[in-house]
């Protein structure tokens, strides 16, 4: 039996699971896509299904303010803030990297959350101890905080990808459908781990491809599987073991995280003009052009998924490249 944490009911699910007929037949690959960038409230994207589980957790520990951190433009941010808010907590952000003059995209977002945001971290880990120091801080002003880690990746909220699984193969079969591979962006791993239990769980076959948008392969890896190991303890699935070590490809970072490439801008115009679904510069449009990889060396098998993950708001940061005002990196 599979022990989830509590939930909260945040967004409404399941989200769609599309066919995508043009690009099929432009790449000769039978293609679906999982809409979680469809999901609401707070602009969509993977982080809502995770915070369901750490908000709940969140009341649970009584916490009144909630604390994450993660980059400037971060969506796991964005979502967390807004969520927090809809629940009456105050919320803390711990953004690496300065304050920009001009605040787009989810920093723009965040913003309107009313959320207090706390520049200047240079490194992840400089910006753990901020969130860990600025939670003792409220500790001893009489305010409970609940630490939401980076990327929400964490075993209670990879439960949000575990029942995403679910979600998915109640979907599948309804419509008789089994896919040789799942393409998603890779990150913090929460969102592959959830996914690697989930199929353990749940059953149902195809590889799990995590497109890194940041890590080396090897690190995300290690990442993805002790994540995955945590969070089915967490469920009280003791007996679980991975099929193999997670599929992770690093090639398509590009220059680096959150620097835009002509692959990734590639991606992003092919799916925007063949299916009208719009992808974001750091996560889903890297983990495209991947996609796009797979499908032209013949690695997609005969019919595969995107699962998206959201991150739209975060292509008006990247406007001037967009429009070919300023040029991607090659
Ligand atoms: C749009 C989007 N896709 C994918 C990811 C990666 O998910 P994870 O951090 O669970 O690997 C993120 C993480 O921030 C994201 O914002």
């Amino acid at each position: 039996m599979v022990l989830f944490n509590s939930r909260l009911s945040l967004t409404s699910l399941p989200t769609p699971l599309e066919a995508l007929p043009t690009l099929s037949r432009q790449l000769g690959v039978e293609l679906w896509i999982k809409r979680d960038d469809l999901t609401s409230p707070a602009g969509g994207g993977n982080k809502v299904r995770k915070l369901e589980f750490l908000l709940a957790d969140a009341d649970a520990h009584r916490a009144t303010v909630v604390i994450t951190l993660g980059a400037v433009q971060s969506n796991h941010c964005r979502q967390t803030a807004l969520l927090a808010a809809k629940l009456g907590h105050e919320a803390h952000l711990v953004l690496i990297g300065e304050d920009p003059i001009d605040r787009q995209g989810n920093l723009l977002l965040d913003t309107l959350s009313g959320a207090t945001l706390h520049f200047g971290a240079r490194t992840l880990e400089e910006g753990r101890a901020i969130a860990q120091q600025l939670s003792e801080t409220l500790r001893a002003c009489g305010k409970e905080s609940y630490l939401i880690p980076y990327g929400g990746s964490d075993s209670i909220g990879a439960q949000g990808y575990v029942a995403a699984w679910a979600e998915l193969q109640e979907q599948a079969q309804a419509r008789s459908l089994s896919f040789d591979c799942i393409v998603q962006a890779s990150s913090s791993g929460g969102t592959q781990a959830g996914l690697l239990v989930g199929q353990q769980v749940y059953g149902g076959g195809g590889q799990v491809i995590g497109i890194s948008v940041g890590p080396l392969a090897a690190t995300l890896q290690q990442e993805v599987a002790t994540l995955a190991g945590q969070t089915a303890r967490a469920l009280g699935l003791d007996s679980f073991t991975l099929p193999s070590a997670p599929t992770v490809l690093d090639q398509f970072i590009g220059p680096g995280y959150a620097l835009l490439d002509e692959a990734t801008l590639a991606a992003i115009r092919q799916l925007a003009q063949t299916e009208a679904i719009l992808l974001d510069p750091v996560y889903t449009g890297k983990a495209f052009a991947g996609l796009l990889w797979l499908a032209s060396e013949g690695r997609l098998g005969k019919r595969a998924l995107f699962w998206h993950t959201g991150g739209a708001p975060a292509l008006y940061n990247y406007a001037s490249q967009l429009a070919g005002k300023q040029p991607a990196a090659a």
